[in-house]
């Protein structure tokens, strides 16, 4: 069943980890439409919020006549389950999420563009909230210590891969694909106006009283206890509920309780060194 010799590589890991090979072919016939909206997104960015948003401001649309039962089921993650229904069935306008980096979304993003969200944040406060996420998630290795994690983190060798790439790669895009950029930071600053801008860009012709509700149920506290839109409704070998939570603290910040001062040096210097060309600014406290 198997060989001390098995297989001597570097990044063998992303065979498991980030997207099996069977997944990336089924992508490659997978339809895209002009009506398609994408929630694109490094893991522990903003994800199941941007969701949360997105959801309510197409539930209000009075063209809207579908209502899933949970966010989950309304924008499914294009890279799982590996078994991927058949989307072609669902009316439009279709909505996705995806961790996916371009050059593994299904083709037409350019032709037929479609909308596509990108929603940014801050990567210390990622990899803090990423560490805890491992502990709650049975799925995936507990890490055996935050310096650990950090190293994979800088290294790409966690699920989704290197934040560095991601960003790059789908800012890069920017012009050629029908892209709103967001960050994680700016929606704890100004909600409202992140849900507005939001809400322009898929065309929403809401009035203020809808834009309002959207605002209330996309708050952390709400949302907490919201069934549909908390995550608290994964089965069990997905979310370990006594070690944590998709909605956890909801801060912009808190790397500053984990990071050690060695710790934030290492990191800012290989941010400098990754990030360099990028006109990209993040707020980090
Ligand atoms: S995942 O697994 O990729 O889908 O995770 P993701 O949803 O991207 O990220 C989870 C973090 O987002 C925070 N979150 C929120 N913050 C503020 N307000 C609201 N409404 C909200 N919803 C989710 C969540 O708490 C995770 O961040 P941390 O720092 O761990 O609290």
């Amino acid at each position: 069943r198997g060989h001390f010799l098995r297989k001597g590589t570097v990044g063998d890991w992303k065979n498991t980890f980030t997207v099996a090979q069977k997944n990336v072919v089924s992508l490659e016939a997978f339809e895209i439409r002009d009506s398609d909206i994408f929630l694109v997104t490094y893991p522990k960015s903003g994800t199941i919020w941007t969701q949360q948003i997105i959801t309510l401001l197409c539930e209000a649309d009075p063209s809207n006549d579908i209502v899933y039962d949970n966010n989950l089921e309304t924008m499914p993650w294009l890279e799982s389950p590996l078994d991927m229904p058949d989307y072609s069935l669902r009316p439009s306008p279709r909505l996705f999420t995806s961790h996916l980096t371009p050059a593994l979304m299904p083709p037409g993003l350019e032709d037929k563009r479609p909308k596509i969200v990108y929603v940014m944040r801050n990567p210390k406060d990622i990899v803090v909230s990423y560490f805890h996420y491992c502990h709650a998630t049975p799925k995936l290795e507990t890490p055996k210590s935050f310096e650990d994690f950090l190293g994979e983190y800088l290294e790409g060798a966690v699920l989704g891969a290197s934040w560095f790439d991601h960003i790059r790669e789908w800012y890069s895009k920017r012009d050629q694909y029908n892209i709103l950029f967001l960050t994680y930071e700016n929606m704890i600053k100004d909600l409202r106006s992140e849900v507005l801008k939001i809400s322009k860009f898929l065309g929403k012709n809401l009035d203020s009283s809808a834009i309002d509700h959207v605002v209330e149920r996309a708050t952390f506290r709400n949302m907490k206890k919201d069934p549909k839109a908390n995550y608290e409704f994964l089965p069990q070998e997905l979310l370990d509920r006594e070690r944590g939570h998709f909605l956890r603290k909801g801060t912009v910040g808190d790397w500053k309780n984990t990071f050690t001062v060695a710790q934030s040096e290492r990191f800012d210097q290989v941010f400098q060194e990754r990030m360099r060309g990028l006109p990209l600014q993040f707020t980090w406290d």
